[in-house]
C-alpha cells in the first residue's frame, strides 16, 4: 500500500525522498510525489505512474531545492490514479503539504463542512481535507492545530505534514496505521516502514496511535493528545539493507523462494533446544489446558497457513479449531470468550482486517497469540503473546519465506501445546523434533525442482485456467498454490477439495485444463487417484505432486513432481516450493510484473 518519506536535515531533501520511496516501491503504488519547502513556498511534484515519472520530472532529484520534505507512493483508494489525485495534497494556499497512508473514513461530512466555508477542492481523494483541515484550524501551533484536526477526523491515518509558517519542521502522526522515526545525526526522518531509511540509519522510534511527533534537523518530540510528552525507547534494527536488496537475482521473489532453507532454519533452531521446544511464551500448561477452542485468524496466505494449522491442531490436540477469514471475523459475531485461544497470522504485522479481528477478539476476553514477522508491528504489540517468524524482509508482494515461516511456527506451537497438554507421546513427539530439525535440508532439496517446474510452466504458461486439487492439508496447500498463481501471472485458477469437484467445477473441464494434483497426504492417495481418474477422463492435462516413497503413478497423469517424505503434517513446507516456482516461472514467461503485481499491495493497511 501507500508510502511515506520524510527528511529534514542539512542535506537536499529530494535525493533523499526519492531513495526512500524507491525502498517503498514494494509495498505497491500507482503514483507518486514530493512536497520540499525551498526557502519560499512549498514546492509540490507528483506524477501518476512508476516512480520514474517522478524521479523525470524532478530531473533526477536535482529540483526542488531544500533540505526539508515529505515524500508519498500512493496505492488509490479514493480517487482513481492521477497526477492530481497523487499526495502530497495541499491546501487552498499551498502553504500545507500532506502526505497520508489510510482511510479517512469521514472525509464526505469534512468535505461539505470545508465547502461550505469556501473551500475549493481540486482532487478527488479524502485526503485533501487534512491539507484543508490543517489551514482551517492552524493557529500559529503546531500541536494544538493538529490535535484539532484529529479531533474531527475519523479513519485510518498515518500522516506526514508540512507547513511552510513552520520551514524547520515535519508533523507525523498515525492511527492504525504504521509510522516510524528515523533519527540521525543533525538530520531526522519519517517512513510507513524501515526500508525506507535503512539507507541513512538504524536508530528508529515507533509512534504509537495517537502519538504527535514535531520533527526537526536537531530534535525529536512526541506528544499524545493532551499535549504530554512521551519519551520513547530507540529502537535499533539489526537487518542489513541487503537483506531489502535482490543481491543479483532477478526478483525479489525469486530470492525469497530460495532463502526459506535459511528462513526457516532461522524460525526453528533457537526454540529446539535439547531436543525440546522452547517458545518465547509464558503460556503455562494450567493456562492452555483451559481453553476449549481454537481460533485462528488472517488474510490471502496467512490464511492458508490458517487452514494447514486447523488440520494439524484437531488432529494432533483434539480441541475444536475454527479457521476464519481476517475480513470475515470482525462482522461475523464469532462466538468467542476467555476460553478461546485466538492466533493471528500476519507478515506485516499491520494487516487492517487482521488488526481489527485481533481488537475484536480481545474485547471478546480471548487470549492472543500472534505469528508476525515484522517486529514492532501492531499486531505483534497488541497481542498476549507473539511468535516472530525471523524470516527477514520479505519485499515481494507474493509472499514466500514468511509463508513457510509462519508454518514453521505452526508445528512448533502445535507441539508446544501438546507437550504441555499431555496429547503426544514421547516417540510421536522426537519424531516432529526429528522433521522439524531436518526440514531446513529439506527445503534445500526441493529447491532443485526449479528446472522440473521451469519446464513444466514452458508448456501451461498459456493457459487461461488452471485447477489446483486435493484433500485435508493438500487442499490447504491447492489454496495457496492456486493464490501464488493468479496474483503473479494474472491465470486465472482455482483450488478445490479434491472430493468436492464432481458437485460442480467438474463442469469446466475439458480437453487440455491443467490439473495440479497435490497427493502427499499418504492415508488419502487413493482417493485422490480416484479424483485424478475423473478430471483425466475428461480431458484434463495433470501435474502430480507426489511423494517421493509414493507408488508410482506416472502411467495414471502428464506429469509428476516428487518430493521428499518428512513427517505427515509437515508436507505443506515442502509441496508449496515447486507451486511457487511454477507461478514464478508461468509469471515470468507471460511478462508479468513479478514483485509487484498490479493492483496489489505488499502490505493491506486498509479495510
Ligand atoms: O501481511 P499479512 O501476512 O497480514 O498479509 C496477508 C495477505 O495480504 C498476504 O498473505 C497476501 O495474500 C499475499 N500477497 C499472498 O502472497
Amino acid at each position: 500500500m501507500c508510502g511515506i518519506i520524510g527528511y529534514v536535515g542539512a542535506q537536499q531533501a529530494s535525493p533523499i525522498l526519492l531513495n526512500g520511496l524507491s525502498k517503498l516501491e514494494y509495498r505497491g503504488y500507482d503514483s507518486a510525489g514530493i512536497a520540499v519547502y525551498d526557502g519560499q513556498a512549498l514546492n509540490v511534484k507528483k506524477a501518476k505512474g512508476r516512480l520514474k515519472n517522478l524521479i523525470d520530472i524532478t530531473k533526477n532529484g536535482s529540483e526542488p531545492t531544500g533540505t526539508i520534505g515529505i515524500g508519498h507512493t500512493r496505492w488509490s483508494t479514493h480517487g482513481r490514479p492521477s497526477d492530481i489525485n497523487s499526495h502530497p495534497q495541499t491546501s487552498g494556499t499551498g502553504n500545507v503539504a500532506v502526505v497520508h497512508n489510510g482511510i479517512i473514513e469521514n472525509y464526505m461530512e469534512l468535505k461539505e463542512f470545508l465547502i461550505s466555508t469556501g473551500v475549493k477542492f481540486i482532487s478527488e481523494t479524502d485526503t485533501e481535507v487534512v491539507a484543508h483541515l490543517f489551514e482551517y484550524y492552524y493557529d500559529g501551533d503546531l500541536l494544538s492545530t493538529m490535535q484539532k484536526v484529529m479531533e474531527r477526523v475519523d479513519g485510518s491515518y498515518a500522516l506526514g505534514i508540512l507547513c511552510k509558517y513552520h520551514p524547520d519542521t515535519i508533523i507525523a502522526v498515525r492511527k492504525e496505521s504504521p509510522l516510524i522515526i528515523g533519527l540521525g545525526n543533525g538530520e531526522n526522518f519519517i517512513a510507513s516502514d524501515v526500508a525506507g531509511i535503512l539507507n541513512y540509519t538504524r536508530d528508529i522510534y515507533y509512534i504509537d496511535d495517537k502519538e504527535i511527533a514535531i520533527v526537526k534537523s536537531g530534535s525529536v518530540e512526541i506528544f499524545d493528545m493532551y499535549s504530554r510528552k512521551i519519551e520513547k525507547e530507540i529502537f535499533h534494527v539489526d537487518w542489513d539493507i541487503e537483506a531489502a536488496e535482490k543481491g543479483g537475482y532477478e526478483h525479489f521473489m525469486f530470492k525469497e523462494i530460495m532463502e526459506q532453507p535459511k528462513a526457516v532454519l532461522n524460525a526453528i533452531s533457537p526454540r529446539i533446544k535439547d531436543g525440546r521446544i522452547s517458545l518465547d511464551i509464558s503460556l503455562s500448561p494450567d493456562e492452555l489446558r483451559g481453553f476449549d477452542k481454537l481460533y485462528i485468524v488472517g488474510c490471502g496466505s496467512a490464511y492458508h497457513v490458517g487452514m494447514v494449522a486447523k488440520y494439524i491442531y484437531e488432529d494432533m490436540l483434539r480441541i475444536p479449531t475454527v479457521v476464519q477469514l481476517a475480513s470475515e471475523f470482525r462482522y461475523s459475531n464469532p462466538i468467542i470468550d476467555k476460553r478461546t485461544l485466538v492466533i493471528v497470522i500476519s507478515q506485516s504485522g499491520e494487516t487492517a482486517d487482521s488488526l481489527a479481528a485481533l481488537r475484536e477478539a480481545k474485547r471478546l476476553g480471548a487470549t492472543i497469540v500472534s505469528i508476525v514477522n515484522v517486529v514492532g508491528s501492531s499486531i505483534a504489540k497488541e497481542s498476549d503473546h507473539v511468535l516472530y517468524t525471523w524470516a527477514g524482509p520479505e519485499i515481494a508482494v507474493a509472499t514466500t519465506k514468511a509463508y513457510s515461516t509462519q508454518l514453521a511456527c505452526i508445528y512448533m506451537f502445535a507441539l508446544f501445546m501438546a507437550d504441555s497438554l499431555g496429547k503426544i507421546s514421547e516417540e510421536e513427539y522426537i519424531a516432529f523434533i526429528h522433521a522439524l530439525l531436518k526440514l531446513p535440508e529439506d527445503l534445500k532439496t526441493v529447491l532443485e525442482l526449479k528446472e522440473v517446474t521451469q519446464k513444466l510452466a514452458s508448456y501451461y504458461f498459456n493457459a487461461k485456467h488452471i485447477f489446483f486439487i486435493g484433500r485435508n492439508i493438500d487442499y490447504a496447500i491447492s489454496l495457496e498454490g492456486s493464490l501464488k498463481l493468479k496474483e503473479i501471472s494474472y491465470t486465472a485458477s482455482e483450488a478445490y477439495a479434491a472430493g468436492e469437484l464432481k458437485h460442480g467445477t467438474i463442469s469446466l473441464i475439458e480437453e487440455g485444463s491443467p490439473v495440479v494434483a497435490l497427493m502427499t497426504t499418504e492415508k488419502l492417495f487413493d482417493k485422490m487417484l480416484s479424483n485424478i481418474k475423473e478430471v483425466k477422463a475428461r480431458g484434463a492435462s495433470v501435474i502430480a505432486v507426489t511423494l517421493d516413497n509414493a507408488r508410482d503413478i506416472s502411467d495414471e497423469v502428464d506429469h509428476v513432481i516428487k518430493i521428499p517424505y518428512i513427517h505427515p503434517m509437515m508436507e505443506a513446507s515442502l509441496a508449496i516450493v515447486p507451486l511457487q516456482f511454477f507461478s514464478y516461472y508461468v509469471a515470468s514467461m507471460r511478462g508479468c510484473d513479478i514483485d509487484k503485481p498490479r493492483n496489489l499491495a505488499k502490505s493491506v493497511t486498509v479495510e
